[in-house]
């Protein structure tokens, strides 16, 4: 798929907040500093279109990017950032799970993974929460040009092996870096043939 255009068009501090169309959209969600803003600027071409910072917390709102004038990317404040404190924590668990349950428009959401880590005990509970309430998702892993190419390949294979145990189908899944666009078309034809599908 070529994107032709990529605007953004708001932040919003609550899911009942987002724009009102009923155009497809694909979010990016997962830890803090995870790269999902780096993502989007990725497969978008713009560097500068999510804000990204070597600070996580970075985004702390919801933002929409308009694609092609047909689809929406989003980019979501990551989970478990402990330096934050309960209350904002709460805060921001509120606003994530809301739009992740009652946003209808939510097409497939993409979790986000570094490549370089073992599985997190809180990715792996953001994912059976995901399970339990059907929501349908997909595995990104990110910073793949911080290994090797066979080490990130095989990082990737082994955690999503180690997902069998709790998982009786998998999710696809893809191996990305912002730096060297990996992944790109990959993620983007995936984007394409689901709204094809719709
Ligand atoms: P929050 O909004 O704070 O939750 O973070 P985020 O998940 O949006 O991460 P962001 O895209 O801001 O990236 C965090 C840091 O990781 C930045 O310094 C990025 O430059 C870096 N980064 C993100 N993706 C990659 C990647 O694929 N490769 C490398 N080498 N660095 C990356
Ligand atoms: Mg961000």
């Amino acid at each position: 798929m070529i994107i032709k255009s990529a605007q953004f068009k708001q932040s919003s501090p609550r899911a009942d907040m987002c724009p009102s169309t009923d155009l497809p959209e694909y979010a990016f969600i997962g830890r803090s500093n995870v790269g999902k803003s780096s993502l989007i600027n990725m497969l978008t071409g713009k560097n500068k279109l999510a804000m990204t910072s070597s600070t996580p917390g970075k985004t702390m709102l919801i933002n929409h990017f308009i694609i092609n004038d047909k689809w929406w990317l989003v980019d979501l404040p990551g989970y478990g950032f402990a330096q934050r404190g309960k209350r904002e924590m709460d805060k921001l668990w509120n606003l994530i799970s809301h739009y992740v349950l009652d946003r209808m428009e939510l097409t497939c959401l993409f979790v986000l993974i570094d490549v370089r880590h073992e599985p997190q005990k809180k990715d792996l509970e953001f994912l059976q929460f995901l399970g339990e309430n059907r929501v349908p998702f997909s595995i990104v892993f990110t910073k793949a040009d911080k290994l090797s190419i066979s080490k990130a390949k095989a990082n990737a294979e082994s955690y999503m092996n180690s997902l069998k145990d709790q998982w009786e189908e998998l999710p696809p899944y893809f191996l990305t870096s912002a730096t060297s666009r990996l992944g790109k078309d990959e993620l983007l034809d995936y984007i394409d043939s689901i709204n094809a599908s719709l």
